[in-house]
């Protein structure tokens, strides 16, 4: 129950081990042309999405080094560990960059980006990046609506980190106008680490066009000029290829909108679970994750919770990362989660409690709350 990597069902493992094929064979390109549509449908978009080597990281640098130049003035979002770590890849590479920011566990504020790009009269801001599911902290932010703020700007692109929130929650890249989606396999999709996603619109390529970053292996330029021919420009993770077919018909067997609805039911049921045994969640109320629902038990400490659960019970749970560590613990739903897992999540945690002699109130409410949003 951490968000990520997540479990991953026996038929994708399966899959990815055959043995395999070479990757300028015929059968490879059938596979590349198969998967290519998958990722079109899970992203709802009609741009490529190009499939990197590599874990999100990759995706979120790809983003950033194929479509801006040196010096470029960008808006940063940053609530959390992954806000940052954006901050530090546009740094990294010499962009001007403007942090917008939020405490830590609450949402950005879309306000601040509005204004912000409404006063840049000269169109200096090149582009917006932010993350979608805030993972450190459990927190969402409103893409959608600071995507549009964007779109009224007219020049700048959105950027987004939706390592945590595609195959979690609608996505729509197309119909919200985002620039630059960046994904991860060990999240939602179902699969082990190992490969990065990066969809990029037609304004990006535009923009691509001009960017002056340094650039060879992730040069999205020959992605997308192989991607055409179903191919890719260097050895692909080949039986990661075989786990994607596989983990993407089983998403869309069970339908974009049933995957959502559950995710957010597992969320609903882990919040309703904590709050009913007595423990505080982080994320301010309203802004949950749908991938993952961090914890910040008064007067616990969170990290003796976490490794009593998983002594006792054999669950992993997450840690609190950087000054939230043994503040917080975080509870992933993400990818292949089904009602049995939030359920005895809920009731390991409660019976921890109790062993702990920690557990206040009447022992069986946290289940009993959660088993009542998984009606
Ligand atoms: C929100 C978010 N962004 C990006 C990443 C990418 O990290 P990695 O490069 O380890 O796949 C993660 C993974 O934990 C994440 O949760």
């Amino acid at each position: 129950m951490i968000p990520g990597p997540t479990p991953v069902p026996e038929t994708v493992l399966k899959a990815m081990g055959r043995h395999p094929i070479g990757h300028r064979s015929g059968p490879f390109q059938a596979l590349v042309r198969h998967t290519s549509e998958q990722l079109r449908w899970l992203h709802q978009t009609s741009q490529d999405v190009l499939v990197i080597t590599g874990s999100g990281t990759a995706a979120m640098e790809a983003g950033i080094i194929n479509t801006l130049s040196r010096g470029d003035k960008v808006l940063c979002g940053d609530n959390g560990k992954f806000g940052e770590r954006w901050v530090k890849v546009s740094k990294a590479f010499g962009l001007d960059v403007e942090v917008v920011k939020a405490e830590w566990g609450q949402p950005l504020d879309p306000e601040a980006f509005r204004k912000a790009l409404e006063a840049d009269v000269e169109k200096k801001i090149r582009a917006v990046i932010l993350t979608h599911s805030e993972t450190s902290t459990g927190v969402m932010n409103d893409l959608e609506t600071i995507s549009k703020y964007v779109n009224n700007h007219g020049t700048a692109l959105t950027i987004a980190d939706c390592v945590t929130s595609l195959g979690a929650c609608n996505v729509p890249m197309d119909s919200w106008g985002l620039d630059v989606v960046a994904s991860g396999s060990q999240k939602g999709y179902m699969m082990p680490p190992g490969l990065s996603f990066v969809a990029m619109s037609e304004r990006a390529w535009q923009a691509y066009e001009r960017s002056d970053l340094p650039k060879f292996y992730l040069d999205l330029g020959p992605y997308r000029k192989t991607a055409i021919k179903d191919s890719n420009p260097f050895t692909p993770a080949v039986n990661l290829y075989f786990a994607l077919e596989s983990a993407l018909e089983m998403m869309q067997a069970e339908g974009l909108e049933a995957i959502f609805a559950r995710h957010s039911r597992h969320r609903a049921a882990a919040q309703a679970g904590m709050k009913a045994i007595g423990l505080a969640l982080y994320a301010a109320e309203g802004h949950g994750s749908p991938a993952i629902t961090a914890v910040a038990p008064e007067g616990i400490d969170a990290e003796q919770l976490r490794k009593a659960v998983q002594a006792k019970f054999d669950i992993l749970l997450a840690g609190g990362q950087d000054h939230l560590k043994g503040k917080v613990f975080r509870i992933g739903h993400l990818g292949f989660v089904c009602d049995r897992d939030v359920l005895t999540a809920v009731s390991a945690i409660e019976a921890t409690l109790q062993s702990l002699g920690l557990h206040q109130g009447e022992i069986g409410a946290g289940m009993a709350a959660a088993a009542r949003e998984l009606n």
